[in-house]
């Protein structure tokens, strides 16, 4: 279904969402470890893709992932221990498992035991490194989240954006939502390196937040970050009813 030139695609349950997301990150991880012999997946932090997470990380559809071959990166992460309640890495990996025939050494969380910015140069380091033939982060699919903000990854509505160039920034901790810790995010410049976007959103609150960034676009501007997301390979909106209850569908 596509409105506006926006691909998206509505569910009336939650675990139609969830399961439409989770099959689209092992269909992208199995096409990019068979074009190119692995897969970049950036996974969004929140609470939405906990669901998404658990059915990737079980069978029937973890046995379609070549784990062997993928590595999961981070859209963003609070300061936090791994252990911590709060950990975006913490929720992943316990919701997926972590799937067995992923080797460690394809984790690429982001480090929270230095201080912000260290940890996000050192981050920007590691994809650097990861990414280096490519000369820019080609995750293969990065997936978001939507906050009733506009935010999305840890880039805030007003927050100064990202410096030019940059993959990845420290950003204060926000005044407005929990949890109020500094965060490391991926910068816009990374995300639209990203060779597509994905939003998964669910809830009424997130409504208007939808409308805004789908129906405004750019010109939401920066008070709906979510809004300046464009990889070139486009931005795919998978919402529950209740996220899309404002869009003109
Ligand atoms: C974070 C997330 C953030 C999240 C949205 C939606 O670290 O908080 O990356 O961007 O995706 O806030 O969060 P929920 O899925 O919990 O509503």
């Amino acid at each position: 279904m596509t409105g506006a030139g926006v691909d998206l695609a509505v569910y009336e349950a939650p675990a139609d969402l969830a399961r439409a997301a989770a099959e689209l990150l092992a269909d992208a991880a199995a096409r990019a470890a068979a074009a190119r012999g692995r897969a970049a997946l950036c996974l969004a932090g929140g609470s939405t893709p906990r669901a998404t997470y658990r059915l990737l990380g079980a069978e029937p559809l973890a046995a379609r992932v070549p784990w062997e071959r993928v590595h999961l990166f981070w859209g963003d992460e609070r300061m936090v221990p791994a252990d911590h309640p709060d950990s975006n890495r913490g929720a992943a990996l316990a919701a997926l498992g972590p799937p067995p025939r992923l080797p460690a050494a394809n984790l690429h969380p982001m480090p929270t035991g230095l201080p912000p910015e260290p940890a996000a140069a050192a981050y920007e380091e590691t994809l650097r490194r990861f990414f280096a033939a490519e000369g820019e982060p080609r995750f293969d699919l990065t997936l978001l989240g939507l906050g009733p903000d506009g935010h999305t990854a840890s880039l805030f509505p007003g927050a100064p954006p990202a410096e030019a160039g940059r993959w990845a920034a420290a950003a204060p901790p926000p005044a407005h939502l929990t949890p109020q810790v500094a965060r490391i995010t991926l910068t816009l410049t990374a995300i639209n390196a990203s060779r597509r976007a994905v939003f998964l959103v669910a809830g009424r609150d997130k409504a208007a937040a939808v409308r805004r960034v789908i129906h405004r676009g750019a010109a939401a501007g920066t008070d709906h970050p979510a809004a300046l997301v464009a990889p070139a390979g486009g931005v795919l909106w998978l919402l529950d009813r209740e996220a899309a209850a404002l869009l003109a569908v």
